[in-house]
């Protein structure tokens, strides 16, 4: 299949490329490089064998640049990663964030619909459960409220993606769930490449390990987890990546609208992580507990049997691959793409 790949030069872009391509597929990305570099997608087209990924540095936004990507390719589907993710700046930007998000899938849904792409998949998160109502978390488990206008953005656009596979029954739609994405290729040459102090647990422990910053901050080790500190179904960027190529084939047999969880159902606790990664990596990462983040909660880890049933995706690699991959990555390039 010929795929539209939006925010394709960010870090599960990225690696969602790469396992399109070993799948047969190919690909054309629309990104603004807002968050990304175009030397991913040199690195992706190296490890895939090509000369180059195809590449419109672009706004989805814009109505006519996107109006020109669509006639310059005919597209099967859209796997549309392209936004702005970080929660604490979402609080700070909420116009950024819903004009960016919201409206940014508007364009694009009018244009795949005037172009006859009528398939999508769509880059969701657990964060639409809020503070989840049952663990592990099924798919059937209400969506709770989003504390922040990032997990509004994603919450809504789900309702707007079904609501319109719900008026036109031609369209396929896959909303995915990602659960808490780290871990790198295994080739060390692509990763996550976050601006600034970074907002996530693991590029903040491969900082600290790294000697970029001093001490990893422990937010809070007094949630009702088993060690106190908060708890998250982690899960490897790879096998994230090949989620998406076994939802094209749903799509390929017209599934309709299709929902699912995507982590391992494994919850691993801060320290867990941490001390992992030390392990491991055999490198040390001083930390301090401090307080509580305000928004977070206690425990959020999924029941993944859906994907398995139906995707016949299921996550290969363990909490100690992902500490790996995430320190391969930091130390082979300890200032990212500017390396
Ligand atoms: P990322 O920031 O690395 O990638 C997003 C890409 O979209 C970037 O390359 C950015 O430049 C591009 N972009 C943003 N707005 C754009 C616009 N208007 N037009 C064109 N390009 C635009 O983030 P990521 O971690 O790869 O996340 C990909 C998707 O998955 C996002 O939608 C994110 O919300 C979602 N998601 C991420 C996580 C996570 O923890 N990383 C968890 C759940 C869901
Ligand atoms: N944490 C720390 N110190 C840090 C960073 C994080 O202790 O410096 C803790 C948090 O308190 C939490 C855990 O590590 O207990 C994971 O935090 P992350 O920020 O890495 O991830 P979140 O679960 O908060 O959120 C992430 C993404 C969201 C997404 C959500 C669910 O940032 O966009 O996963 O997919 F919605």
């Amino acid at each position: 299949m010929k795929i539209l790949v939006t925010g394709g030069a960010g870090y599960i872009g990225s690696h969602t490329l790469i396992e399109l391509y070993a799948a047969g597929h190919t690909a054309v990305v629309v990104d603004n490089l807002y968050n990304s570099s175009k030397e991913s997608l040199r690195r992706v087209a190296h490890i895939v064998g090509v000369d180059e990924i195809p590449f419109y540095e672009a706004d989805i936004r814009d109505k006519n640049k996107l109006e020109s990507v669509f006639s310059d390719h005919q597209f099967d589907c859209c796997i549309h990663f392209a936004g702005l993710k970080a929660v604490g700046e979402s609080v700070a930007k909420p116009l950024e964030y819903y004009e960016n998000n919201m409206n940014g899938t508007f364009v694009l849904l009018d244009a795949m619909r005037r172009h006859g792409c009528k398939n999508i998949i769509f880059s969701s998160s657990a964060t639409v459960y809020g503070d989840p109502a049952e663990i592990p978390i099924t798919e059937e488990c209400p969506k709770g409220h989003c504390t922040n206008p990032y997990g509004q953005t994603k919450s809504m656009l789900e309702e707007v993606l079904k609501d319109v596979q719900t008026a036109d029954t031609e369209w396929n739609v896959v909303l995915l769930r990602y659960f808490n994405p780290i871990g790198a290729h295994s080739s060390g040459t692509i990763g996550e490449n976050p601006n600034g102090i970074p907002n996530n647990l693991m590029p903040y422990i491969t900082q600290v390990a790294i000697g970029k910053r001093k001490e990893l901050g422990i937010f809070g080790n007094d949630y009702d987890t088993p060690d106190g500190t908060g708890v998250r179904d982690y899960i490897h960027v790879v096998d994230l990546a090949k989620a998406h190529v076994c939802a094209l084939k749903a799509i390929s047999r017209k599934c309709g609208l299709g929902i699912y969880n995507i982590g391992t159902g494994h919850g691993y606790s801060v320290l867990d992580v941490v001390n992992a990664f030390i392990k491991v990596n055999g490198v040390n990462v001083p930390y301090k507990i401090q307080p509580r983040r305000p928004g977070d909660i206690a425990t959020c880890y999924c029941n993944p049997a859906k994907a398995q049933a139906e995707l016949g995706w299921k996550a290969q690699y363990g909490i100690e691959d992902m500490c790996r991959d995430s320190w391969n990555w930091q130390k082979n390039n300890p200032n990212g793409y500017q390396d």
